[in-house]
């Protein structure tokens, strides 16, 4: 039984090379490239399991890569549901500049999700018995994909008891954030587009996240600051996490893996001041990788470690 489920509306392949030097008009030669799966649930999903907990991630596929994508994930052994999808699964394209050490992440659209693969993906989440504690809503949206799906798919799990984790951004996360989910994890432009204002400084993401909190709509909102850390806001809290000092070496991913450290931390009874701060860990402990691979699990538990230990004992709840 998974307790967990993961829903990637638009998957992709993430394809990553590096060239010694990016040159236009040049042929360039590139190393022989890595394929990962990707897109945001299926992230979380991976994430989860280097935590050591098995979830289910529900996609469309098609195509090739849809078939790849199947293929990468049943590797690293992630219990999956492949809605059969008529177009194909995008594929990005990440390379790696050698001489600057720079990266450079194409992404591709998504294709046209259509109306009866919708369908789909809603009675697959109906047919889940028992239904799952966690629905973790994360990505992009692909075309053909209307806000109000979201709405749908969390109303259905809102009746059948399931709490809903969203990790988007545009107007499903508006739409989402209207219908009210459990907790949601917009980094500070996302929070921003919702607040209606063009940025936020560090003072005003705790009062925005505040006003959106006592329209009695999430109940958990993590606002994720990239080297800033996070900051947490229920309504009766708010609390500030710093990132630790790291050597950074790639952000791609940080995002997923935080949500999986929550994810990981709510599902095995710890506290919202915890749960952020093992979200911190594992989206740190991320950027320490290069390229598009998530975090070492040590990491993640030594930085968790280094953040209780600097949590003030007031807090320890
Ligand atoms: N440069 C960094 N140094 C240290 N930690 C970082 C850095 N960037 C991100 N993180 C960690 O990862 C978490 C999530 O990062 P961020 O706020 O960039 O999320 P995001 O914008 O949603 O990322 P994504 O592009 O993966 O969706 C942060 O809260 C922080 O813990
Ligand atoms: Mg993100």
């Amino acid at each position: 039984m998974n307790r967990i489920v993961t829903l990637t509306l638009n998957p992709a392949i993430d394809k990553s090379t590096s060239v010694d030097k990016l040159v236009p008009e040049h042929k360039m030669r590139c190393v022989a490239p890595k394929l990962e799966p990707g897109g945001g649930g299926i992230n979380v999903s991976r994430g989860l399991k280097r935590l050591g907990l098995e979830s289910l991630a529900l996609f469309p596929a098609g195509g090739p890569a849809g078939l790849l994508l199947q293929e990468l994930l049943e590797r690293e052994h992630i219990a999956q549901h492949a809605i059969a999808a008529a177009n194909w699964t995008r594929e990005n394209f990440i390379v790696v500049d050698s001489a600057t050490n720079q990266q450079y992440r194409f992404g591709m659209p998504g294709t046209l999700l259509l109306p009866d693969e919708q369908a789909q993906v809603l009675r697959v989440l109906q047919e889940l018995t028992p239904a799952p504690e966690f629905l973790v809503i994360s990505g992009s949206m692909p075309p053909g994909v209307a806000p109000d799906f979201l709405v749908e798919v969390v109303r259905r799990a809102h009746a059948a008891g399931t709490k809903v984790i969203a990790d988007t951004s545009g107007p499903a996360l508006e739409r989402i954030v209207e219908e009210g989910v459990y907790l949601i994890k917009p980094n500070v432009g996302e929070l921003a587009r919702m607040a209606g204002v063009d940025e936020l400084d560090s003072a005003a993401v705790g009062k925005a996240a505040k006003a959106l909190i006592a329209k009695g709509k999430c109940e958990i909102i993590v606002v994720s600051l990239g080297p800033q850390g996070a900051c947490v806001v229920t309504q009766d809290m708010e609390d500030h996490v710093p990132a630790p000092a790291v050597k950074k070496r790639s952000t791609v991913g940080a995002g997923d893996s935080m949500v999986a450290g929550m994810l990981y931390a709510l599902s095995t009874g710890k506290s919202v001041r915890q749960m952020v701060r093992l979200g911190v860990a594992c989206g740190t402990a991320a950027t320490m990788n290069s390229g598009t691979e998530l975090f070492k699990p040590s990491d993640a538990e030594k930085l968790y470690q280094w953040l209780l230990r600097t949590m003030s004992e007031h807090v320890l709840d």
